[in-house]
């Protein structure tokens, strides 16, 4: 027997400083669609996810929320692993930038680069945009701002690292001019004029970040993000070998037949990776392929321009196989696409609904109603015009579908699968099945349609099956099919005949399109929750002025309205030594009888005032919740009455 050939596609590694959008998932499920294909096509087919978890953004997120880095990217990683599981993202294996495996191969790599003498010390500055994580020089930023974010940069200089990038500029060229390696084509143009502006060495290690693999000869430095991410894609097979561990995987699939890489990453796979890779003299990848970016209004989507998409909410409503149909068919690979919610559900409707669930129910309902619910076998006496046009469509689809995918053209890929589907939607039309089933006569006739009918589903389900998977299942369950499929069964026709089908659920409800829009709306808001203004904090105080305040846990022993202002309480409070009378403006937030016999915290040395003619003698306390309503600050559980 032959051995499989081997096929290796990555996505970039994500960044898990937050939720994944619906533009993170658009790369994968591109990616996922191609190594169901390819599986499908018979390849051995290694799919390579992962994260790509150091760098200064992650230190300064998990410093604010308090945790440590790798508690901060052990649960974002967990939940982008979770939405991979219910997008049925068919990875094979998923890299953590953070795992051993990783980091003890990036060290290698970067003492395989030393040791060759394409790494040398010496000082950096430059221009740093810390959400990118890039250096700049001065002629490439716009503005005097980062040429990726349009966000403000520091000048930045420290001892650092550099790879000679600027020895691999003529080999970068002509691997750029080969015309395979990078595609689409105006991305080649822009990387050689990159090229052109003359190539820098490339700063590849960080004194200032700590959140980073240590660099193996100098524990002051961590390795910058750009080398140890990029490694990512050798290090998950195995290379180098260390430790005496086996380097199999590598060998069976290195060299990457592709990267999928979004377009503000191309700069680094094109040109920082592929001379990485000179230098360790390896082999390059087969191709690197940038794909344009989904917008909002025709701008970018991100967490701080507060328009995210989440993946999730879309699912939930309309199912994994709607939302990837939709991300496949909609958009044009290569060129950036707006993202509108109109346009998602009249795609679903039109082409899910309409074209694909609808042949699917009325071909299931007509065989049982007219066959008994078996399909009928193929019968040559029977055929008729325009059966012939309609094999002749459908059986085209799987050429168009290979031509396309090899471009990765999904949408030119689907439309040629939906070819067939509409020409079998108007089969139904043409034939008019429910006139043939009025005369007895025409039985042969009305097999044979229906034959044809559940022949141009099956081969459906099976072109559909690399893009949508379980609906691929279903419709193949409905028709009584229960071995898996393989490619080939897409370019023959009669195969079926004798097999029980099965009405199933509908497939793609019919949604309405003016209720789902206003749902959408509803859920983002929702989402979006409300809007919380924290008070900036405070001056500092010293600690003698803290030491002042006398705080005192006290027991409310009755409440009532001020008699002069509305919006006074007027409370007497046990404070164990002693009652006092304290006034509080919280008679919009409780009433006096929902007070007493509550615990309270009260500053008992605050000097006394008069409020509307009644003493005040301390104050207390309150927090404000995000609709701005005032509570207790209620120490239920604290036995004493001073605070220390
Ligand atoms: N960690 C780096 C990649 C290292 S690969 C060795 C990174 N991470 S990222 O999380 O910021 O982005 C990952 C991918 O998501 C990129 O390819 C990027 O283009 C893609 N996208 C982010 N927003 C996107 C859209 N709105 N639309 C399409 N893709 C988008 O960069």
């Amino acid at each position: 027997m032959s051995e499989k050939k081997s096929y290796y596609i990555t996505t970039p590694i994500y960044y898990p400083s937050g939720n994944l959008h619906i533009g993170h998932t658009y790369c994968t499920v591109m990616a996922d669609a191609v190594a169901r294909f390819k599986r499908l096509q018979g390849y051995d087919v290694m799919f390579l996810t992962g994260t790509d978890e150091h760098g200064q953004k992650i230190e300064k997120k998990a410093a604010e929320a308090g945790v440590t880095p790798q508690q901060y990217v052990d649960h974002i990683v967990d939940g982008i692993q979770e939405l991979w599981k219910t997008m049925e993202i068919s990875y094979d294996d998923f890299i953590r930038t953070t795992q051993p495996r990783h980091i003890k191969r990036v060290q290698e790599i970067f003492m395989k680069m030393y040791e060759k003498g394409d790494i040398y010390k010496g000082e950096y500055e430059g221009w740093y945009c810390t959400p990118c994580e890039s250096f700049w020089t001065e002629s490439q930023l716009k503005d005097g701002k980062c040429p990726d974010c349009g966000r403000p940069v520091e000048k930045a200089r420290e001892t650092a690292y550099f790879f000679r990038l600027s020895k691999y500029a003529d080999r970068l060229v002509e691997l750029l001019k080969g015309g395979e390696f990078l595609q689409p084509q105006t991305r080649v143009n822009e990387m050689l004029g990159f090229i052109d502006q003359g190539l820098e060495d490339l700063c590849i290690s960080r004194e200032s970040v700590k959140w980073g693999i240590p660099v193996p000869i100098d524990e002051t430095n961590t390795i910058y993000v750009w080398l140890d991410a990029l490694s990512n894609y050798v290090t998950a097979l195995g290379y180098p070998s260390v430790d005496g561990e086996s380097d199999e995987k590598y060998k069976k699939y290195w060299p990457a037949d592709i990267h999928l890489v979004g377009k503000e990453i191309v700069r680094f796979h094109s040109i920082i990776w592929p001379a990485m890779l000179m230098s360790l003299e390896q082999p390059l990848p087969k191709h690197v392929l940038g794909h344009g970016w989904l917008l909002i209004d025709g701008g970018k989507m991100g967490k701080s321009f507060g328009n995210v998409v989440d993946p999730v909410v879309l699912i939930d409503r309309y199912g994994v196989d709607a939302l990837k149909y939709f991300l496949l068919r909609e958009y044009t690979f290569g060129q950036d696409g707006n993202f509108t919610n109109e346009v998602m559900i009249n795609r679903m409707n039109f082409d899910l609904a309409n074209d694909l669930g609808n042949l699917v129910s009325r071909t299931v309902t007509m065989i049982e109603k007219y066959c008994g619910g078996i399909i009928p076998n193929h019968n040559e006496a029977a055929a008729e015009d325009p059966d012939g046009e309609l094999r002749d469509t459908v059986l085209a689809s799987w050429k168009g579908v290979e031509t396309h995918m090899d471009k990765f053209e999904f949408n030119y890929a689907l439309e040629s699968i939906w070819t067939g589907i509409r020409r079998t939607n108007k089969y139904i039309d043409e034939t008019a099945p429910w006139v043939l089933a009025k005369d007895p006569e025409k039985k042969a006739r009305l097999d044979e349609v229906m034959h044809n009918l559940a022949e141009s589903l099956r081969i459906a389900s099976v072109l559909i099956h690399p893009f949508m998977h379980t609906t691929a299942t279903k419709i193949r369950s409905q028709l009584g099919i229960t071995a898996e499929p393989a490619w080939e069964d897409a370019k023959v026709f009669d195969c079926l005949g004798g097999e029980k089908v099965e009405r199933g659920e509908v497939l793609f409800p019919r949604l309405d399109v003016a209720k789902e829009l206003e749902a959408l709306e509803e859920l983002k808001k929702a989402a979006a929750g409300p809007q919380i203004n924290y008070e900036p904090f405070k001056e500092d105080i010293e600690f003698d002025t803290f030491e002042k305040i006398d705080l005192r846990v006290g027991t409310i022993l009755s409440a009532e309205k001020h008699p002069k202002a509305d919006k006074l309480l007027v409370f007497q409070v046990d404070l164990g030594s002693e009652k006092r009378q304290i006034i509080s403006g919280v008679a919009a937030h409780y009433k006096p009888e929902e007070c007493v016999g509550k615990k309270v915290m009260a500053v008992v040395n605050l000097k006394p005032r008069k409020l509307r003619g009644l003493d005040s003698c301390g104050m207390l306390l309150f927090s404000e919740d995000p609709e701005g309503h005032l509570h207790f600050v209620s120490p239920d559980d604290v036995p004493g009455m001073t605070i220390n």
